[in-house]
C-alpha cells in the first residue's frame, strides 16, 4: 500500500480529482465541495454507511481534546491537516475556554487554505488564528514559516494536532514527522491524534474504502490498535490512553453540544511531552 508521495510541489490534484479535504466537508454537511468530491464521498458512504457520523464523532473528540488541553496548560494549537476552519473546528472550541489562545491551521489543499483564511479574516480572528499551506510531511517548513511564527511561540507549550491525518502516511513517513516535533517543542507540549482502524469493520468495507481513497491524492491506510499505540510511543498518554472516542473524557463536551455518535472506527489519543 502506497502512502502519500506528497510534498507541496507533488500534491497536485487534477481539476476533476476528488480531494479528501472537500469530501470531508461533505461528510460534515458542508457546501465547500465539487461534483467529483461528492461522487467519491457517496462511494465512501456505500462502503461505510455511517461515514457522516464517523466524521462528526471525530470532530467531537477533537473539541474535547483541545478544550481539555486549554484547561491544562496549553495555549497554542497547531492543527495540521485541519481541513476548513468550519463545523465547530479547533479555534471555536479553544477560544471559548481560553480567549487569548493562538491557533495555526495547516493544510496541503490550496482551495481549503484560501477559503479558510477568508473565513478567519471575515470573522475577525486573524490576530490570533491563521492558516498556512504546507505538507505535514515537511514539518520544518511549518516550523520556519513566518506566519506560523507570528501566531505560535515555539518556546512555549504547543499542541500538535494530526487529526484524521496519519492514516494517509506510511510509517516511514510519519515517524520522522513526530521525531521532528518532539525535538522542537518544549516539555508540557502535547500531541493529539485520531486514526481510522479496521479493527471493528469487515475486510470488505475496509477494502472498498481503500479503493475509493486510491482515486484521490491521499490513499488511506487502516491501522490496528497495536499499530496506533506505536504511533503514540514517544508521548506520555493522557488518561484514558489510546481509546475509542466515546471513552475519552466525555465530561469535556460543551453544554450545547450533543452526545456524538459511536462509530467504532477510530483510535484516539492525547500525549504529553515530558
Ligand atoms: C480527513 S480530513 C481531516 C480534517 C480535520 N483534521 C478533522 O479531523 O476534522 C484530512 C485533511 O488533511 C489534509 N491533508 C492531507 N494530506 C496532508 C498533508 N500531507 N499535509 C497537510 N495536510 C494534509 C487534507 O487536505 C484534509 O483537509
Amino acid at each position: 500500500m502506497a502512502g502519500q508521495a506528497q510534498v507541496n510541489g507533488s500534491y497536485q490534484p487534477t481539476p476533476n480529482q476528488p480531494v479528501v479535504a472537500r469530501m470531508y466537508d461533505w461528510y460534515l454537511g458542508g457546501t465547500h465541495n465539487s461534483e467529483a468530491d461528492r461522487v467519491a464521498a457517496v462511494d465512501v458512504q456505500n462502503a461505510l454507511p455511517d461515514i457522516k457520523p464517523i466524521a462528526i464523532e471525530n470532530r467531537s473528540f477533537l473539541r474535547r481534546a483541545v478544550r481539555w488541553l486549554a484547561k491544562n496548560g496549553v495555549n497554542q494549537f497547531v492543527d495540521i491537516g485541519s481541513g476548513l476552519p468550519t463545523a465547530m473546528n479547533t479555534h471555536e472550541a479553544v477560544l471559548k475556554v481560553k480567549p487569548n489562545a493562538r491557533i495555526l491551521y495547516v493544510d496541503i489543499e490550496e482551495t481549503v487554505v484560501r477559503e479558510g483564511n477568508e473565513i478567519i479574516r471575515k470573522a475577525g480572528w486573524h490576530e490570533q488564528v491563521s492558516m498556512i499551506r504546507a505538507s505535514a510531511l515537511e514539518p520544518e517548513t511549518i516550523f520556519n514559516n513566518p506566519e506560523a511564527r507570528r501566531i505560535i511561540d515555539f518556546d512555549q507549550p504547543v499542541a500538535i494536532l494530526l487529526i484524521a491525518l496519519i492514516h494517509f502516511f506510511e510509517t516511514a513517513q510519519y515517524e520522522p514527522v513526530l521525531s521532528f516535533w518532539q525535538s522542537k517543542i518544549v516539555k508540557g507540549s502535547a500531541f493529539v491524534m485520531t486514526h481510522c482502524s479496521g479493527d471493528f469493520r469487515t475486510p470488505e468495507a475496509v477494502r472498498a474504502t481503500i479503493d475509493v481513497y486510491a482515486r484521490t491524492p491521499t490513499p488511506i491506510i487502516f491501522r490496528s490498535r497495536e499499530e496506533c499505540l506505536k504511533i503514540m510511543g514517544g508521548w506520555e498518554l493522557v488518561d484514558p490512553g489510546l481509546s475509542q472516542p466515546e471513552l475519552w473524557r466525555m465530561e469535556e463536551l460543551d453544554e450545547r453540544e450533543e452526545e456524538p455518535p459511536i462509530s467504532n472506527i477510530w483510535w484516539v489519543a492525547v500525549g504529553r511531552l515530558v
